[in-house]
């Protein structure tokens, strides 16, 4: 297709009919010119493909699908291999049922656990957000189809979600909300990115220029098409301009008419809609250049991916006793709804109608299990009946499992949770059971930290996620050890809501969340505070034991554009086969910058038979140390001695190597006579040129003939010195007894400031 050529031919009412959908999936067809209508679908998980009545919020049918772990549970892999996987899958499901573009990955950053989409969402780590969504849009993208990275930017919650503000410092941005972005845009090319429904510092993300056009394409080489949330368009004139491509579903043709005024106006150039139908063409023709409707999809295949992938997903959280894996000569009992009818998913558009579900009953078939309901899921409610039937089982058992969860209301798209415990109901047959067997065993199915308030009196404690439609085959190969569980916890779980660093403010009031807490979101905040968490970032345990030894860098001074590598052997110190997540943090180096203690910049999951041994390498750049430096406005590493800290979690580095950084950027830094001593002695420039000026200014204030002995008892040098230092340099100068000294110091300024 002669994509420009195309346009030159189309009208004006045309191309700004072409910048919104044609209904609630497609993009518009441009018939005349043999142009064909491309379709686009949630997402994430699977698909949410509709044939008939529309929506986005999940209400109305869909066809049936694959449910695969949502992000919550994928993140939790550590595996970036096994979610490539996953998207090849979905993506050879897209090109089955004719889909361009799935909706999906979302890789907003899990800022509290109260926000009702966080099960679709990866971490509370940028880079861990950034890696897995990177290679999940690798893998749908080898099928020649199309991912959409949403929502961009900065929606972090669900209450007020198409209005409110996110009002987030650049650097806060940069660090922590962007990278889930900024990596798989410039590694794996997403043909697509959604912009959210949130204003972000007042400006809505449809309509943000910087955002959409400067960061997105001009800093990170986006070239694909920005299409809007559905229903997130406010002012669509200023959101062409902005750079956002395709408005989707489409406003009936009011917003194509205001694009059309706009241009015959002069207030839009026709140039930019021109380049908004060039990027929207571009994808539908690459998707229509290599659709195959013939590709197979093999539903039950993926059904047993989605197994195999949930159980690499699982995080054992607590194994006392070594309770686990159970024994399938024993009796075990099931209690709670849950293990009958898991939730695997979420509410809102990634709700998937999935083709089949296997619950943890059904895949427990054959074993000596026997099954008390508990509670029910629906009405949130237990009663004594309920309870006294799950004790009985429990006392006939040798271990008690209880499925526990956040019923689907508690938790979804549209929406926030108001608090962070799992239902009251639920909390009290884990209590009641837990009083009528020592070998309780809690599996928990949820999108987001909960309180464990029973946690010292259950032996084992089992984080499903929401694992997808298998979950429940998964989960009883993980309980009886048929795969061992080898997830980790990609967020902090803290002890009480409060303790989140986003407690005071999360939310916000109803003009905007101001986000004041910075970059210190997750363990970053927790590690600063030195604050006790219920299970810290990382962590999750093993049927078997890993040892981390012999942690060597290449180098131990290198300069910022230098690269480093780090080697560290892993061994399997148990008896059974297992898989260890070596991570690596980066310690900041102490210095002016306000920064978190540590940082996760590299991960690896590693298959160890018992007593093999593996080096894992990870490759350092200048990321790895660098912050985001407002002066400059660029990254920038502070000269100074970092550490390469590796090992089993957030919490748990055993290994530590220094490694000294050096930057090869220079900061410009301008003086005036407001500065203060110590940031011009702190500048080796500033510093040389100032010297005889200070000296000269030290010398005169030293007290001098009788009173000197006094006045040297009274103020040391060094007190006087750290007295000094706060002073700018006007107050200096006006000490001086001789008033040419202002001249003086202002000579000395522009001379410094020209260089
Ligand atoms: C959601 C998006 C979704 C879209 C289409 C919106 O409400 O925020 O994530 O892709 O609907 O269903």
């Amino acid at each position: 297709m002669d994509i420009k050529h195309l346009i030159s031919q189309m009208t004006l009412e045309e191309k700004a009919g072409l910048c919104s959908g044609l209904d609630f999936w497609h993009t518009k067809p441009v018939e005349r010119l043999g142009i064909p209508a491309t379709m686009v679908s949630d997402g994430p998980h699977g698909l949410r493909k509709q044939d008939d009545a529309v929506d986005h919020l999940g209400m109305n049918d869909s066809i049936k699908a694959v449910c695969f772990p949502a992000a919550c549970a994928t993140a939790a892999s550590f595996d970036e291999d096994m979610i490539r996987n996953m998207g090849e899958a979905i993506g050879q499901s897209c090109q089955h049922e004719r889909l361009s573009v799935v909706l999906g990955p979302a890789v907003n950053i899990k800022r509290s656990p109260l926000c009702g989409r966080n099960f679709e969402y990866f971490s509370e780590d940028p880079y861990l957000t950034g890696r897995m969504a990177a290679a999940y849009t690798k893998g749908v993208q080898s099928q020649d189809v199309g991912v959409s990275i949403k929502h961009f930017a900065a929606n972090n919650q669900e209450h007020r979600r198409m209005s409110s503000s996110s009002d987030v410092d650049e650097r806060t941005l940069r660090e922590i909300y962007f990278p889930g972005f900024e990596i798989p845009v410039k590694e794996a090319k997403p043909w697509t990115v959604m912009c959210s429904y949130n204003r972000l510092n007042g400006t809505f993300a449809s309509e943000n220029k910087w955002l959409l056009t400067d960061v997105l394409r001009g800093e990170w080489g986006f070239d694909g098409y920005v299409m809007s949330d559905w229903g997130a368009v406010s002012d669509r004139v200023a959101g062409v301009a902005a750079g956002l491509d395709l408005e989707m579903p489409g406003s009936g043709g009011i917003n194509d008419a205001k694009i059309v005024a706009a241009v015959r106006e002069g207030r839009l150039d026709e140039a930019v809609v021109d380049l908004a139908c060039e990027r929207i063409l571009t994808i539908a023709d690459r998707y229509l250049q290599s659709a195959k409707p013939d590709t197979p999809w093999d539903k039950e295949a993926q059904h047993a991916l989605s197994a195999e992938i949930a159980a690499q997903c699982m995080v054992l959280l607590k194994n006392e006793g070594g309770v686990l894996p159970l024994d399938r000569a024993d009796k075990v009992a099931f209690i709670g709804e849950f293990a009958e009818k898991p939730r695997f998913q979420g509410g809102g558009s990634s709700h998937i109608n999935c083709f089949k579900t296997t619950s943890a009953l059904q895949a427990a078939e054959g074993l000596d299990v026997i099954y008390a309901r508990g509670y029910d899921a629906l009405a949130d409610r237990t009663d004594d009946a309920m309870i006294a039937e799950a004790v009985a089982a429990a006392k006939k058992a040798k271990v008690a499992v209880v499925f526990a969860g956040l019923p689907d209301a508690y938790e979804s798209e549209g929406y926030d949770r108001t608090h962070m415990r799992l239902p009251d109901a639920q909390n009290a047959l884990i209590e009641a059971v837990a009083a009528a067997n020592a070998n309780t065993v809690v599996v928990l199915h949820n999108g987001s930290p909960v309180e464990l308030p029973w946690i010292d009196k259950v032996k084992g404690v089992l984080e499903v996620y929401l694992g997808g439609q298998a979950v429940g085959l998964a989960t009883v190969k993980v309980l009886y050890g048929d795969v061992n569980p080898s997830g980790r916890l990609p967020e902090s779980f803290p002890k009480k809501l409060s303790d989140n660093p986003s407690y005071l403010f999360y939310g916000g009031e109803p003009r905007g969340t101001e986000y004041r807490e910075g970059i210190f979101v997750g363990y970053r905040y927790y590690d600063k505070k030195e604050m006790d968490v219920l299970f810290p970032f990382g962590y999750g345990l093993s049927y078997t034991t890993f040892e981390f030894s012999n942690l060597r860098l290449s180098a131990s001074e290198i300069a910022d554009t230098d690269g480093l590598t780090a080697t560290v052997t892993v061994k399997n110190t148990g008896s059974r086969a297992g898989k260890a997540v070596a991570q690596l943090y980066v310690r900041n180096a102490e210095g002016d910058v306000i920064r978190p203690i540590r940082e996760l910049k590299g991960f690896k999951k590693v298959a160890l038979q018992p007593g093999e041994s593996k080096d894992v390498t990870f490759a350092l750049d200048k990321r790895s140390f660098a912050c985001w430096n407002d002066v400059i406005h660029d990254w920038h590493v502070p000269t100074g001695d970092y550490a390469v800290e590796v090992g089993a979690h957030s919490r748990d580095l055993k290994l530590s190597a220094p490694v000294r950084v050096n930057s090869t950027q220079v900061i410009p830094a301008k003086f005036d006579m407001d500065s203060i001593v110590m940031d011009i002695m702190k500048d080796p420039r500033a510093a040389a040129a100032f010297k005889p000026f200070m000296d000269g200014v030290m010398g005169a204030l030293q007290p001098s003939g009788e009173e000197s002995e006094a006045a040297r008892e009274a103020i040391s040098s060094d007190m006087a010195m750290a007295m000094m230092q706060y002073m700018p340099l006007r107050s200096l100068a006006s000490f001086a007894p001789d008033k040419s000294v202002v001249a003086q110091v202002e000579k000395i300024l522009n001379a410094l400031n020209a260089e």
